[in-house]
């Protein structure tokens, strides 16, 4: 069964000609519709054709690598972490058997700082190269030097069908192969007018498309867990209130999601499925059965603003390119449909395709790793696009302020121990410094909470209990502390279940950030072995405040708000957070986001900026 689908899949047609392109180059690129086997079905061609090479595949997202290892172990017939595994932070999946190993972009550039020759691999694979994440451009470039190392070494390129003349000039190679895939059409539909509310005209399109267009599963790409989570609850609403016969399966799709939740948007369903996915779906996932596209049109980046020293997600249109990409999963099977939730003009001005990454964020933690990696000169190293000069320069002064790197931008011992934890540099500072003063547990517990995601779990509308739970726990006006102490009751208490329960904590988030903390411990093992313990809260925080010495904010009485020191912007303390019906003077924050206001979350108390 698994070997006629195989056998089925567009790419087989060029299962010989890549293996001999694979032989005849150093370099290959490999580019093709979603869906037409490129990373299910290379690696196991190749290791098929030559049972000794050792394969590194990366994705740029954990929930991917995961998934497509998966698919790869069942399709082998194979246990999954054996022939084939994954390896993605604080998660590692493979043994030393495993040949075909399903990676982030991210821990293969931290597999460069421990051998930069990357000897462990014959074959690497940069997948989805089109998304242009900052860690698949730095790899491209890493990969680009060590190709002139290491002659066997070989690499493969792959991606949807865009930009390859670029790729292809930068890695200097013709040897490109572009998979013809049979797709259907699809047709395209705009609103005629500039949609108010797209969470509002998601909900619509979407039953009348359920109510009046025949059988098909239905995709719609939204922003991010805040607006999935709308859409989901007001359609299910609505599915009650109108009770029809016509039954409506809902199901979630986005990376913060626990993998078990996720795998359901893939089961086939007995009546009609909707599936709510962000831009995961555009590109390195397929579902089966989808006919209809809904597009909001946006998408949820990564952004910096230069001077500025912070990160923020902002909602920014999407690209011609992603557009193209969004409708083009509705003509998989058969002829699709796509509705757009925006007017055609603004379709007209869209750009072609989104600015790269790593012209558009911070680069302190790149930065840092290329340091490890033994780039002298970060400034002139040669990237696919080249980073702002002047960026590049305010982050390396930044890693000089925390000790990092010396006055000549040379790597410091403290600044190897930083980029030896798998954290963001902030919170690697962080860290040392605090197990340096003696508050070692408060501050690993801390750190290894706020590395997991959907810490509360609440029954629908039973949220305002929130604040009362947090109250419980509370220390300090702080979120760090008081989050910290949350791991600590957990770890405590003997019945954890129950202890779940009561609180509205999700136990498989706990149990997760134990599993963090535990493999944080034995890397920071490595680096000191200073082991006394201190209850300092105020210690806790001046540590943590020079840490985050860019992520200071303070009140500002007339705007009723906060405004963040480094750029006056305006922000509000977030409803998650134990600071939240307060308004403190001075305090720090872990990242500023937006959904529907500009939100910082995870926030502490200070006495002074
Ligand atoms: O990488 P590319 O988009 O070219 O395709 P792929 O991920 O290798 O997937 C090839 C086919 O395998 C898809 O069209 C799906 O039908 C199937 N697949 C699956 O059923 N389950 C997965 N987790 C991944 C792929
Ligand atoms: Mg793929």
């Amino acid at each position: 069964m698994l070997n006629e689908f195989r056998m089925q899949l567009p790419i087989f047609q060029f299962r010989d000609k890549i293996i001999k392109s694979i032989r005849e180059n150093q370099v290959i690129i490999i580019a093709g519709e979603t869906g037409c086997g490129k990373t299910t079905q290379i690696p196991q061609y190749i290791y098929e054709n030559d049972s000794n090479l050792r394969i590194a595949v990366t994705q740029p997202r954990r929930v991917a690598a995961m998934t497509l290892a998966e698919r790869c172990s069942l399709e082998k017939q194979t246990k999954l972490g054996q022939l084939i595994g994954y390896n993605v932070r604080f998660d590692d999946c493979t043994s030393k058997d495993t040949q075909i190993t399903f990676l982030t972009d991210g821990m293969l550039i931290r597999e460069f700082i421990v051998d930069q020759q990357l000897k462990r691999y014959d074959i690497i694979i940069i997948d989805e190269a089109h998304e242009r994440t900052v860690q698949s451009d730095l790899l491209l470039g890493l990969l680009k030097n060590l190709c002139r190392k290491r002659k066997q070494l070989k690499v493969i390129l792959m991606s949807a069908t865009m930009q390859i003349e670029k790729f292809a000039n930068y890695l200097e190679t013709e040897a490109i192969h572009i998979i013809e895939a049979r797709t259907h059409t699809v047709d395209v539909y705009n609103v005629p007018i500039r949609q108010q509310d797209y969470v509002e005209s998601m909900v619509n399109t979407i039953l009348q498309l359920h109510f009046t267009q025949p059988e098909g599963d239905i995709l719609a790409f939204l922003t991010g867990q805040e607006d999935i989570e709308d859409v989901r609850e007001i359609l299910l609403e609505r599915m009650k209130i109108s009770n029809q016969e016509k039954q409506l399966e809902v199901k979630m799709l986005y990376s913060a999601l626990p993998p078990e939740v996720q795998m359901e948007a893939f089961q086939k369903c007995v009546h009609r499925k909707v599936v709510l996915a962000t831009n995961i779906a555009e590109t390195s996932i397929t579902i089966d059965g989808i006919v209809y596209v809904v597009d909001c049109g946006y998408v949820k980046i990564r952004s910096f603003q230069i001077g500025k020293a912070i990160d923020t997600l902002l909602l920014a249109p999407v690209s011609k390119a992603q557009a193209e990409q969004r409708a083009g999963r509705a003509g998989r099977q058969r002829q699709g449909q796509c509705y757009r939730l925006y007017t055609q003009q603004t379709y007209e001005r869209l750009a072609k395709y989104m600015l790269p990454e790593i012209l558009r964020v911070n680069l302190l933690s790149v930065i840092l790793q290329m340091k490890a990696i033994g780039i002298q000169n970060v400034l002139t190293f040669d990237l696919i696009d080249r980073p702002d000069m002047e960026l590049m320069l305010a982050n390396l002064n930044q890693l000089v302020k925390m000790k990092a790197l010396d006055s000549e931008f040379n790597l410091t011992q403290h600044g190897k121990n930083m980029s030896s934890l798998p954290l963001e540099p902030q919170f690697s500072h962080f860290l040392i410094k605090a197990y340096e003063c003696g508050i070692y547990d408060l501050a690993l517990n801390s750190i290894s909470i706020l590395q997991v995601e959907n810490l509360f779990y609440f029954q629908r509308g039973s949220k305002e209990n929130l604040q009362k739970i947090l109250s419980k726990f509370k220390i300090s006006n702080s979120d760090h502390l008081t989050k910290a102490n949350i791991l600590r009751k957990y770890e405590e208490t003997q019945n954890k279940k129950s202890f779940c329960k009561e609180n509205s904590l999700n136990h498989k988030t706990l149990q997760k950030a134990i599993s963090v903390k535990q493999q944080l411990k034995d890397y920071m093992k490595r680096i000191t072995q200073k082991e006394f313990e201190k209850e300092d809260y105020d210690k806790f925080k001046q540590v943590l405040s020079e840490s985050l010495m860019f992520k200071h904010a303070f009140y500002s009485p007339q705007d009723q708000a906060y405004k963040l020191k480094q750029t006056n912007q305006l922000a509000y303390i977030h409803p998650e957070s134990v600071l939240f019906n307060q308004k403190p003077k001075y305090v720090i924050y872990n990242e500023v986001i937006l959904t529907k206001k500009v939100y910082l979350r995870d926030v502490t108390e200070i006495d002074e900026l």
